[in-house]
């Protein structure tokens, strides 16, 4: 059996769950799904980044001692997970004890390219990234995202010496070997990766207590990106426990484009340095914008995920996130988009086909059997090339020509007319097509297409509820 490992970036644990979190976990358990449903045996991750500056000092804001508020914050996002139908196998935490073990088992299997000085330049907290004079120029010494100045940082710490790992990461990138998607990002991660300089991953504890000690030196705490990416090798094992290799190399690692950066460059760099393989995929996924707008506190326009899901479940929601907004591409969210994506389309185009061919399948008795199913061509190579939001729209073409059908063959009319075999052939038809339909939304919307497999399996019942009520 192939084995499949998927994974999802971390969230800061300082506030509550983003539409974009939402993004990463919709991605990868689409993947997952669809994986399982061609037979491998998949582990999906997904956990919590509760170190560093930022969380801490929102924790000292809200006057919480720092464990109790990130026990709070991972609670919340698991619960989220699970509300999104998420369906992970792994989840780490990075206060874990095991996970701050095997970091700094990690960081000693690096000290060979690893090297102290000292370092004087800018930070962002906000984005936890260290900022290169350029930038700082360019940007008037002010964060674009965070409207704040950047810090002057100052003092020892130690080094990663990326300048050991360019050319193997440049070849793996050029290759493809470490495939990145979509491929319009490869020549932006290429000129990164040549002026990337050597990355600080350390902090003196002057400055920053929250975070994993650096092994033999109590001066000294980790960059939370260290211990952020470590993760991916942390929930499986690694270095500890043999069996992370029967699921290392990761297929493919869910990110948005904003933090590509950190997996395309400082995360090969900790692989290369562990004599590990690289991911074979990193899917950078577009951001979701409010109204074409970032969304941020500062404006007022954050969408709460939260919010989102309680108006219309589980199924809306993956249905636009994954569908109405590109897997690559930015997109926008408002909730005028989503009303008319759940009314026209969920309720309309499937969740009355099911009804109605339902009631005409339960009226005239007809029964289908339970063909083995599968998935089309064109849906396997959408799919295996990550684009997920082309292969919705491939099936929803497909549910929208049913509908175009029953108008135009009219079972109603062969029934009135006892025309009985054209009428079990024509009914038949079509819902052996919507079943067909049906098994390739399940990867996208589990909970709908259970439903609705379950409505056409022995004596055809139609819902007594609407799949999609349109009165809330
Ligand atoms: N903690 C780091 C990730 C460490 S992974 C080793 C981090 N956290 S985050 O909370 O800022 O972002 C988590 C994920 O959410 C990232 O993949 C990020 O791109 C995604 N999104 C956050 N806002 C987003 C949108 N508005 N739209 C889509 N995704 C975005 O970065």
């Amino acid at each position: 059996m192939t084995k499949t490992y998927i994974t999802t970036a971390i969230p800061y644990m300082n506030g509550n769950p983003h539409i974009g979190h939402a993004v990463d976990y919709c991605l990868a358990d689409v993947y997952a799904r669809y994986r399982r449903a061609c037979g491998d045996e998949v582990r999906l991750q997904a956990g919590a980044d509760e170190h560093g500056n930022k969380i801490y000092q929102k924790a000292m804001e809200l006057g919480l001692p720092i464990e109790e508020y990130v026990d709070k914050n991972s609670k919340v996002f698991k619960d989220f997970i699970g509300k999104l139908g998420v369906e992970y196998t792994d989840y780490v935490r990075t206060t874990d004890k095991s996970h701050e073990e095997r970091v700094q088992k990690i960081w000693q299997k690096l000290e060979e390219h690893i090297y102290k000085a000292d370092y004087e330049g800018w930070y962002c907290t906000g984005c936890e990234r260290y900022i290169t004079q350029k930038e700082y120029d360019e940007n008037g010494g002010i964060c674009p995202d965070h409207q704040k100045p950047y810090e002057k940082l100052q003092g020892e710490n130690y080094y990663l010496r990326i300048a050991d790992f360019k050319d193997r990461i440049r070849q793996a990138i050029e290759t493809d070997e470490m495939l990145i998607l979509p491929d319009f990002r490869k020549k932006e991660v290429l000129r990164l990766l040549e002026e990337s300089p050597d990355v600080s991953i350390s902090r003196p504890t002057s400055q920053l207590t929250w975070g994993v000690p650096v092994p033999g030196d109590d001066s000294q705490v980790m960059y939370v990106w260290i211990d952020a990416l470590s993760n991916y090798l942390t929930v499986i094992g690694y270095p500890d426990d043999d069996s992370y290799e029967e699921w290392w190399p990761a297929t493919a690692q869910f990110v948005g484009k904003d933090i590509l950066r950190f997996h395309a460059i400082i995360w090969p760099a900790m692989l290369i340095g562990l004599g590990l393989p690289l991911p074979k995929t990193l899917v950078s996924h577009g951001m979701v914008l409010a109204n074409g707008q970032k969304m941020s506190k500062s404006i007022g326009n954050v969408v709460e995920p939260l919010e989102v899901l309680g108006k219309y479940g589980q199924d809306a929601f993956r249905y636009f996130f994954l569908r109405h907004v590109d897997t690559f591409a930015d997109s926008d969210f408002t909730w005028e988009k989503y009303d008319a994506a759940y009314n026209n389309e969920l309720a309309n185009d499937l969740g009355n086909l099911v009804q109605r061919l339902a009631t005409l399948a339960n009226k005239n008795q007809i029964v289908v059997d339970g063909d083995t199913r599968g998935f089309s061509e064109e849906y396997k190579k959408l799919m295996d090339a990550f684009e997920f939001s082309k292969a919705f729209d491939c099936v929803w073409d497909k549910i929208q020509a049913l509908n175009k059908r029953i108008d135009e063959e009219k079972p109603w009319s062969l029934a009135k007319n006892g025309e009985r075999e054209k009428l079990e052939s024509c009914l038949g038809g079509l819902i052996r097509d919507l079943l067909q339909a049906n098994y390739e939304l399940t990867p996208f919307l589990p909970e709908a297409s259970g439903k609705i497999f379950e409505v056409f399996s022995g004596e055809i019942e139609p819902p007594k509820m609407p799949l999609f009520p349109k009165d809330r």
